[in-house]
């Protein structure tokens, strides 16, 4: 039996860095991942198969396809009878994200860490080590570990009235992989997939309904941002319906039909396709936790503390498959800071300066605390924003809708949430982190030199506000 330091269970953007990250340590690292995409095994998980990888490259030829039909035109560009070859799309994102996965691969050899296919299963534990069960399609082996990482993600949530088919019941893996524009596309779920999505398929032509059970839009972002958000994305076309509740749903083969109540009146929507996003859960299913006892909580996560030890000796659990938000960075900075710990190491996480984007145009960005949060918690706060309307760089690019919003501390003017929605805002983003990473104030920001024109102005702009000094507001 083969014997390691470290076994790594899951290959996600969690389980490939922690396995980098313990081997550039020191240890004897393996990981071990099942996922099959186009009968190969393909590390990366989630994030590079089917999630953050994939939906961004669609995000970005749908964006494209959309600029040249709605804005070229205001630079002084047409074209004739422009088209959308959705095959050609697909093949593209499917060359993304094989390359990357290929890269992942490059990057085990290159550290020397043995990457094992099939699936992970614990066996027991005996003398201090853990026995872990392989199973590569039918084929069983068993290695040892002295010290084991879950990190084995999530899947889709799926309603309990209807089985997913990813023909006409989409989940992620589904909406990805459309060979041709639906007519209608019905989205359950407002939440990230759905608004993500949703916008993909729009942008080349689908009729998009999103129906979501809460009653208010994205309550998890700053309620200011997520109006613009809402805003932008009604004027794109998105119907948007709130405070619904999904009743019976028919998978017919031609098409779906949704039964729903809004406002207290039955409505009955027939649509090409249907994407459920209505959330995920745990991958926990397979693990056989019961062998050696690894506690999971009510809804099937892995119990783990602050440093994401688990209730065993030796074993840690990471990303999606504990609690935090589900976020490939998220999963990727914990997976070093369990290897680092296994080295005797102390790095901290800091939740609060995990930051959130939303790739939907305009793109919505956040990191710390909302107003909302503030006001509940009863902090005293000043704020500051700023528009991408003034702003040059935005309107050279064709693209000013949104703005940043800074909060600081009343009496110390610390930092304490950024809010932004506009354009490359998932980049602007990280200026923000790293302000609140080093604890700074609204006056650190606002004494930062930005370059001009670019749209960090308008950053700036918004620290400045926070003082009522703004120059340009
Ligand atoms: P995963 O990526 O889920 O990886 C877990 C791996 O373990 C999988 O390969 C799984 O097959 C494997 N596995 C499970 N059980 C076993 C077992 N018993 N044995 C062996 N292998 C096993 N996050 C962002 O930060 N930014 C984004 O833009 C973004 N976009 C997304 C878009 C979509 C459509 C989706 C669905 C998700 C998106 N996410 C995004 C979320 C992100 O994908 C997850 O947070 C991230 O993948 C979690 O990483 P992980 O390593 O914990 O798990
Ligand atoms: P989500 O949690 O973001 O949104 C789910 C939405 O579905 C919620 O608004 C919820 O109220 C709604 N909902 C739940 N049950 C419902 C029902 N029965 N009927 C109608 N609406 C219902 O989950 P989503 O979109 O599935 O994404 C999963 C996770 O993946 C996210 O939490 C996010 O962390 C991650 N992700 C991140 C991305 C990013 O960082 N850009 C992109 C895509 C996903």
């Amino acid at each position: 039996m083969q014997n390691f330091d470290v076994v790594v269970i899951g290959g996600g953007p969690g389980g490939y860095v922690a396995a980098i990250r313990a081997a550039q340590l020191g240890f004897k690292t393996a990981c071990v991942d099942g996922y099959v995409r186009n009968g190969k095994y393909s590390l990366g998980g989630t994030c590079l198969n089917v999630g953050c990888i994939p939906s961004k490259a669609l995000l970005q030829s749908s964006e494209n396809y959309a600029e040249l039909t709605h804005s070229f035109a205001e630079h002084g560009i047409s074209c004739d009878n422009p088209q959308i070859d959705i095959k050609k799309m697909l093949a593209r994102k499917e060359d993304i994200v094989s390359k990357n996965a290929n890269g992942i691969s490059f990057l085990f050899k290159k550290n020397k860490i043995t990457e094992i296919h099939g699936w992970a299963s614990f066996k027991t534990a005996e003398g201090g080590k853990y026995i872990l069960s392989i199973d590569d399609k039918g084929a069983q082996q068993e290695i040892s570990a002295t010290q084991v990482i879950v990190a084995t993600g999530s899947n889709s949530r799926h309603l309990p009235q209807i089985a997913t088919d990813n023909l006409n019941i989409l989940d992620n893996e589904g909406a990805l992989d459309l060979t041709a524009t639906p007519k209608e596309l019905c989205v359950i779920g407002a939440g990230v997939i759905g608004l993500e999505m949703g916008s993909v398929w729009s942008r080349v032509g689908a009729n998009v309904t999103v129906l979501e059970v809460a009653d208010k839009f994205l309550p998890v972002a700053d309620e200011q941002a997520s109006k613009e958000l809402h805003k932008n994305l009604i004027k794109q076309g998105l119907l948007i319906k709130n405070s619904v509740k999904i009743g019976e749903i028919v998978n017919a083969d031609k098409n779906v039909t949704i039964n729903y109540e809004h406002n207290g009146e039955q409505f009955s929507l027939v649509a090409d396709k249907l994407l459920v996003s209505i959330g995920r859960v745990p991958n926990t299913n397979g693990l056989n936790v019961d062998a050696v006892g690894l506690k999971l909580d009510e809804r099937g996560f892995v119990v783990v503390d602050a440093d994401c030890r688990t209730n065993l000796p030796n074993v840690w659990a990471i990303g999606d498959v504990v609690r935090g938000p589900m976020l490939a960075h998220k999963a990727s900075e914990e997976g070093v800071i369990v290897a680092e710990r296994m080295a005797g190491q102390h790095p901290h996480f800091d939740f609060n300066t995990v930051p959130w984007v939303i790739y939907t145009n305009p793109e919505l960005a956040w990191v710390g605390k909302t107003e909302q949060q503030l006001v509940a918690e009863g902090v005293k706060f000043k704020k500051g924003v700023s528009s991408f309307m003034a702003n040059g760089r935005a309107l050279g690019l064709g693209n000013s809708v949104g703005f940043v919003k800074v909060l600081a501390d009343e009496e110390t003017d610390r930092i304490l949430g950024v809010h932004m929605v506009g354009p490359f805002v998932s980049e602007l983003i990280s200026e923000a982190v790293v302000a609140m990473e080093f604890m700074a104030s609204s006056e650190d920001l606002a004494r930062i030199i930005h370059a001009h024109p670019s749209l960090s102005e308008v950053t700036h702009e918004a620290a400045l506000a926070c003082d009522k000094r703004q120059l340009h507001g």
